[in-house]
């Protein structure tokens, strides 16, 4: 049997991470995959998450499974942070998923469950591994445009003409916030153009929100979310507390089936749950566990929002910074987009031999496509990485 395995084409960000581990350079620098770092290089555990895993350790009597949508006092903390007061409870199906990825997943599942027929529109480009896991499960896919290689904004006019050509019963996958791997956004006037789009058309709105708290603010960067939620007849939401919670490994996400029908929730519900015994039967808890202690104690929420605003402005700071520097260095405006985008990403928009050349010549990584990830810089290495850039010839 073995022997008829295939090797499988290598996830291109995972094999980046690979290749700067494997870098002898004591200069290199790391712009690859999504983790947010100090301006040491940590990837610190958060000041809450810290407290909170102390109290579950004091506290927890037992390790026995939770139920198959995990502890529901997890969701219910989830579900407010996400979607506040948009939507009622009583509207929403959730179920604790193994990361975000976890979520995307078993929301995939669902469609092609409820909806065989159904196509999936991805933003062009989105998150590899979107793509993977849809050509993994066999789902039709198709592009729409959304990245603008001129200005590097969203190409609105073009996502519009193509979503335009999705038919009833499809699917649009959209990024709550931080797009990635863009780092380019839509405004709330363009989400409202899209969810007018949605409900002419008879589409279903999927969201991935794996960013929450990095772009503009926690509430900030929910808002498209929430609109669509209170907007639409029904649509799915695959959360993720990898970033803002910094529980990266302990695979922390949230699936939400929301509905205007409340009817309709029982059935969401069980189908969450039959999903997740299919897949790996309980979903994992510590970190569920730890992100719920946070979410219900004022002072723990206090603390892990003030340092989620400390990450998110030291990230909008090195986007200035580069930006400036850039500038300087360009004598033009042209990298000024790095500045107005938000979140962890930026593509660039260089050629794959330039990001290639950054890398051979450089040290510097950065995904293929010339995503950068804007928390692997610091003060220090911002004028290293302008000054590259410019010296590619980018
Ligand atoms: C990324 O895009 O770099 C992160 O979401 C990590 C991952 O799993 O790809």
């Amino acid at each position: 049997m073995f022997e008829n395995l295939k090797a499988q084409p290598a996830d291109k960000i995972l094999a980046l991470m690979q290749m700067y581990k494997d870098d002898p350079r004591s200069d290199k620098i790391d712009l690859g995959v999504g983790v947010y770092k100090n301006a040491e290089g940590v990837t610190p555990v958060m000041r809450a998450v810290k407290a909170a895993e102390k109290i579950v350790w004091e506290q927890q009597e037992s390790k026995s499974y939770t139920g198959l949508i995990g502890d529901p006092a997890y969701s219910d903390a989830m579900i407010k942070l996400i979607l506040g007061d948009a939507v009622q409870r009583a509207n929403v199906g959730a179920a604790a998923t193994p990361g975000g990825t976890g979520a995307c997943r078993q929301a995939f599942e669902l469609i092609k469950m409820a909806s065989p027929e159904a196509r999936v529109f991805v933003s062009d480009p989105t998150w590899p591994n979107h793509i993977s896991i849809l050509n993994y499960l066999g789902m039709t896919m198709v592009p729409y445009r959304y990245f603008d290689a001129d200005s590097r904004g969203v190409d609105f006019e073009g996502m519009l003409v193509d979503l335009g050509q999705a038919r009833a019963g499809d699917v649009v996958l959209l990024h709550g916030c931080c797009h990635n791997p863009t780092g380019a956004n839509l405004n709330l006037s363009q989400w409202r153009e899209v969810v007018k789009l949605i409900n002419a058309k008879g589409l279903v709105a999927m969201i991935d929100i794996a960013y929450q708290g990095f772009g503009d603010g926690l509430e900030e960067d929910a808002q498209g979310t929430r609109l669509v939620a209170s907007s639409v007849k029904e649509c799915l939401i695959a959360a993720s507390c990898s970033k803002n919670f910094g529980v990266y490994r302990e695979r922390t996400g949230l699936l939400m089936a929301v509905s205007q029908d409340s009817g309709q929730t029982a059935l969401n519900q069980a189908t969450l749950a039959f999903l997740n015994r299919q897949n790996y039967s309980f979903p994992p808890d510590h970190g569920a566990r730890v992100v719920t202690t946070i979410l219900n104690d004022d002072a723990l929420r206090a603390d892990w929002m003030a340092e989620l605003e400390e990450i998110r402005l030291s990230m909008l700071g090195l986007r200035q910074q580069l930006a400036d520097e850039l500038q300087r260095l360009s004598g033009s405006d042209r990298f000024s987009f790095i500045a107005q985008h938000r979140g962890m990403f930026s593509r660039i928009g260089a050629a794959p031999e330039l990001v290639e050349k950054l890398r051979t010549e450089f040290g510097i990584y950065m995904v293929g496509d010339s995503r950068m990830n804007i928390a692997g810089l610091n003060a220090q290495t911002v004028p290293i990485l302008a000054k590259a850039i410019i010296d590619a010839g980018i």
